[in-house]
């Protein structure tokens, strides 16, 4: 897999479908993603490779969220059938396979649970899962936050956002998926004094 063409291929479709707000974060989570990278000693251009692509199924069709999660071999759940656009990153994990011919597991594996993370989740989805919810477009963390968040380990940095993330979404009455709250469980406890709001 030649990464630096494929990245460039797969903005270009991004900047294709995308809405430009969507496109522009996904751009700026490709640049969070690399800087994460560089700092925990993996390849940048992987991070930012699921960065551009973590999202680019966002503004699919119900039908082609549906077709393109199955061929994933994971049943959909009751919670992803209640709310379709919850499949996004599986279906951009298969959209990413067959239409692009990424293969890297691990890249694949990232952009797949970008959503919910899952326990025993990868370095490289750990630092898509943070860089999605914390890239400097997302206006609910000051710059001095997200900097001392750059300064915590990488578990930290999940826990700190999935806590957060939790507040939210009960305070909005909202379900909380177990395979998040699974996440939450296997990491190493720590103290938390992180003060993010969530997004989604
Ligand atoms: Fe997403
Ligand atoms: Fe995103």
């Amino acid at each position: 897999m030649n990464i630096d063409p494929l990245a460039e291929k797969i903005t270009v479709y991004a900047g294709g479908v995308l809405p430009p707000s969507r496109y522009e974060h996904s751009l700026r989570t490709a640049e969070t993603a690399a800087q994460l990278c560089r700092r925990f000693g993996i390849d940048p251009a992987k991070g930012r490779l699921a960065g551009i692509g973590h999202d680019i199924c966002k503004t699919a069709s119900t039908r082609m969220l549906f077709t393109l999660s199955e061929q994933d071999g994971v049943p959909i759940t009751l919670l992803e059938k209640e709310k379709p656009s919850l499949l996004h990153g599986r279906a951009a994990a298969v959209m990413l396979r067959t239409d692009f011919g990424v293969d890297d597991e691990e890249l694949l594996d990232a952009i797949r649970n970008h959503t919910f993370g899952r326990p025993g989740m990868g370095l490289l989805a750990k630092i898509l899962y943070v860089a999605d919810k914390i890239e400097p477009g997302r206006d609910h963390i000051s710059k001095k936050q997200r900097e001392e968040m750059f300064l915590m380990d990488i578990d930290d940095m999940v826990r700190t956002v999935i806590t957060e993330n939790i507040e939210y979404l009960k305070k909005k009455s909202r379900e909380i998926s177990p395979l998040t709250q699974d996440l939450l469980r296997s990491l190493a406890v720590t103290d938390n004094t992180g003060t993010l709001s969530p997004v989604n």
